[in-house]
């Protein structure tokens, strides 16, 4: 039985598998740099996060429509919903798509159908996280903002990701306090190869609720007790760091020392057709790697629940 949790930390660009890549690379006409699923399996050894980056928007060419992404976001939710998963809260990357051609309108209406089904097909309450890509303009950021405005009530918080080092939080206040003062909530990638201080400007300046990653908070004594009062959630992805090379091997993750600090921290998976799982097994990972034992991943099912974008209600429903 696998337990019942929340995704919160979850790129749905990063749930298109090989299988489904060439499927829609025929339909669409797309050229993948890779000739079979195979060969591009093989192509995930990534040295850091842009090397990853580059292949996750390379492979991307190849969602086009409506039906694409929709199709992409009923396989992951399947795929969630058989490892336990029963509330996602799902990243998109609007920027990447509007870089193609591809509208904004198409990507959210799309994965709207899939996420409109989602409760009745696979008992999943879903909603939709949009980021800006960091190193992309704040011009940009706020071009992107302004075509989302119709789908607004698609849309429940804005989050930064990409590429981090160079590209501090501090360069999208603007866009930050326009997204609040449209009613969104607010959560972005800090600490994840950026040092302490970028998860600093992710509280004070953008003024986010939940930090993705903040897996360098552990460096910062000062910050450590900042997100403890505070109770900020940070969404950690221990497969990812992996992957990306931010920790040499899972043992040496420091989710459990993270925990003993007192600090709330959820498990996800980020982008699980490139690093290796997806939440359940990510859980399973760290059961085995870092011998966390029952009462433990119980406290990180409880955390994602606890940390999600749930009322209060339905939080204490699900915890
Ligand atoms: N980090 C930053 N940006 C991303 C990631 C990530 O792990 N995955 C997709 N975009
Ligand atoms: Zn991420």
């Amino acid at each position: 039985m696998q337990l019942p949790k929340a995704e919160l930390h979850l790129h749905i660009e990063g749930t298109l598998e090989p299988e489904l890549a060439f499927e829609l690379a025929a339909r669409n006409a797309v050229v993948l740099p890779h000739s079979t699923t195979e060969e591009l399996r093989r192509a995930y050894l990534f040295e850091d996060l842009q090397s990853f980056l580059d292949l996750y928007y390379a492979l991307m060419a190849v969602l086009c429509t409506e039906d694409d992404f929709d199709r992409l976001a009923d396989a992951y939710l399947a795929r969630a919903a058989a490892q336990g998963v029963r509330h996602a809260e799902i990243f998109f990357d609007p920027q990447a798509h509007t870089a193609r051609g591809v509208g904004i309108g198409t990507v959210i209406e799309g994965l709207a159908r899939a996420l409109d089904r989602s409760e009745e097909r696979h008992g999943i309450s879903t909603q939709l996280i949009m980021c800006f890509l960091r190193d992309q303009s704040a011009e940009s950021a706020l071009e992107t903002l302004e075509a989302a405005k119709p789908y607004l009530h698609r849309i429940a918080a804005v989050g930064l990701d990409s590429a981090e080092v160079g590209h501090p939080p501090s360069k999208f206040r603007e866009v930050y306090e326009a997204a609040a003062a449209l009613g969104l909530r607010r959560v972005a990638h800090a600490g994840e190869e950026g040092p302490p201080a970028y998860i600093w400007e992710a509280l004070d300046i953008l003024g986010v609720e939940r930090v993705d990653h903040g897996l360098r908070s552990m460096e910062d004594p000062e910050l450590v007790k900042r997100l403890v009062r505070d109770r900020v959630p940070l969404t950690l992805c221990p497969l990812s760091n992996v992957r990306l090379r931010a920790i040499d091997v899972l043992e040496e993750h420091p989710l459990r020392d993270m925990m003993d600090a007192g600090l709330l921290v959820t498990v996800n998976s980020d982008d699980p057709a490139y690093f290796g799982g997806y939440v359940g097994d990510t859980f399973h990972a760290v059961h085995e790697a870092l011998g966390l034992g029952q009462e433990q991943l119980r406290e990180l099912a409880r955390n994602s629940f606890l940390a999600a974008f749930l009322d209060h209600d339905e939080k204490r429903r699900q915890a």
